[in-house]
């Protein structure tokens, strides 16, 4: 298997995201975002580090993109920080900050590089989380309206958009368990976040599309195995399954949220006066974004049992669920490793929306790299995860499905989230006391598979 056994077409490309990679968080009038404030809070992130600096992509986006097109990769999907580009959350664009994204994309296609850009990676500005975040309604109309100004500064660069990035991750571990900034812990309302990110996708969706773009959004949805025929474990299933993938997947592909969902989570009565926004929030898509891991397995807990915080459990009603270890290898994320979950759950998809194109927006593996003597950085599990996976996904795209391209996650090491620099995606090793970089050897399987 190479990249031949793949369409001529299939897209190639790698991910990154702006707080992960970019640093320079209070150059040229970049306002405070939530990730700013949350990692500044003692305790919040594992080695009390901050993406202050990160990769240092905003002054090296110049040589990181020639490092992707030197694998062969053909499309580069980054994310545009909303707080460079519009400081406060909303009002005025800031020039400087459109700068930086033309001249990311400019660079791309100087290099034969396709820009696929992100709207939201999570970094919301501080000042609209301090008027109520995601749990309001407003910030799903001053997102829309720095969606149209961005578009409308760069539709000449960048043809590709993706609304939100995991908005599964920004309600459930930003306002439901707080692993992830703004930190909050607020049970069944963040449900309501839930809907107001999609508002926020519906209504950009309408400011941005164009007949000459196409636009997206990126989810994380996984499958939910049940760990028996049980009908609590079946039922622990149910709900995992409808806040990890129904919840977002029903609404975007069908115009409904899951009535088993709200009613679990109390939350009926409050969706029921928001109907009519699902008929903006099912427009249609020009492709859905798939980031894909690895499944769960869940059951009942047996009595007295608590679950686990975290994992496929971090979501309202979670005490009604424990993840089961089915005893798959794990990256070292903790996530078990598991290429048929891939296919599953772009079947599950599929099946709701056998036409819409799908695209594998980010796939990869943390592990803790050698950097051996001669300075190679060996990391054969990373490479055979990456082998794995496109097995499956060649074979998916054999079978028939509208599987149309695959992003790498991610570029170069960077600032995991709460695990900061703790843990390692790249296919490009970064020594963040000199910033150099070095291709893993995974990156130089890439290479060799793309053939380039
Ligand atoms: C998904 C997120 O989009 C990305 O930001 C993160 O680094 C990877 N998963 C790995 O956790």
């Amino acid at each position: 298997m190479n990249r031949t056994t793949f369409p001529d077409d299939f897209v190639w490309g790698a991910a990154t995201a702006s707080y992960q990679v970019e640093g320079a968080t209070r150059e040229d009038g970049r306002g405070p975002s939530i990730w700013d404030t949350f990692a500044a809070t003692p305790g919040k992130i594992a080695d009390g580090e901050t993406g202050d600096v990160a990769d240092d992509h905003y002054h090296r986006y110049d040589e990181d993109i020639r490092l992707l097109a030197g694998l062969g990769l053909k499309a580069y999907r980054f994310s545009v920080a909303w707080p460079r580009v519009v400081p406060t959350g909303s009002g005025a664009a800031n020039q400087a900050g459109l700068d930086f994204y033309r001249r990311i994309a400019e660079t791309c296609l100087a290099n034969g590089v396709t820009p696929y850009a992100t709207l939201y990676h999570w970094d919301l500005p501080q000042p609209l989380e301090d008027a109520g975040g995601w749990l309001v309604r407003d910030t799903a109309e001053r997102f829309r309206d720095y969606a149209a100004l961005t578009q409308d500064a760069l539709s000449d660069v960048i043809s590709h958009w993706i609304t939100l990035n995991e908005p599964w991750c920004s309600a459930f571990l930003g306002y439901g368990n707080g692993e992830h900034a703004p930190g909050r812990v607020e049970g069944a309302d963040s449900l309501k976040a839930v809907h107001h990110l999609l508002l926020g996708h519906g209504l950009a969706l309408q400011a941005i599309k164009t007949p000459d773009n196409t636009v997206g959004i990126a989810l994380n949805p996984a499958p939910v195995y049940a760990a028996s025929e049980s009908d609590a474990d079946r039922d622990a299933q149910r709900r995992v399954d409808g806040l990890r993938n129904r919840m977002f997947l029903d609404p975007l592909l069908l115009g409904k949220y899951p009535a088993d969902v709200l009613e679990d989570t109390g939350t009926a009565e409050w969706f029921g006066r928001y109907d009519a926004e699902l008929r903006l929030i099912s427009a249609p898509l020009d492709f859905l974004g798939v980031n894909y891991y690895c499944p769960s397995t869940v059951a009942a807990p047996a009595d007295g049992e608590f679950a686990a915080p975290g994992g496929p459990t971090t979501q309202p009603g979670s005490e009604k669920v424990v993840a089961v270890d089915t005893g798959l290898a794990k990256t070292q994320m903790g996530w078990g490793i598991d290429p048929n979950g891939l296919r599953d759950i772009l079947v599950q998809i599929n099946t709701l929306a056998p036409e819409l194109p799908l695209y594998i927006t980010e796939n990869g593996a943390a592990y803790p790299d050698e950097v051996t003597a001669d300075g190679t950085i060996e990391d054969p599990e990373r490479q055979a995860y990456f082998e794995q996976h496109l097995a499956t996904a060649a074979e998916v795209v054999a079978e028939g499905l509208p599987l149309k391209g695959y992003f790498a996650w991610t570029l170069m090491d960077n600032f995991e989230w709460s695990w900061g620099y703790t843990r390692r995606f790249g296919l490009v090793h970064i020594d963040y006391t000199t910033q150099q970089r070095t291709i893993k050897n995974s990156g130089l399987w890439l290479k060799t598979f793309l053939g380039r």
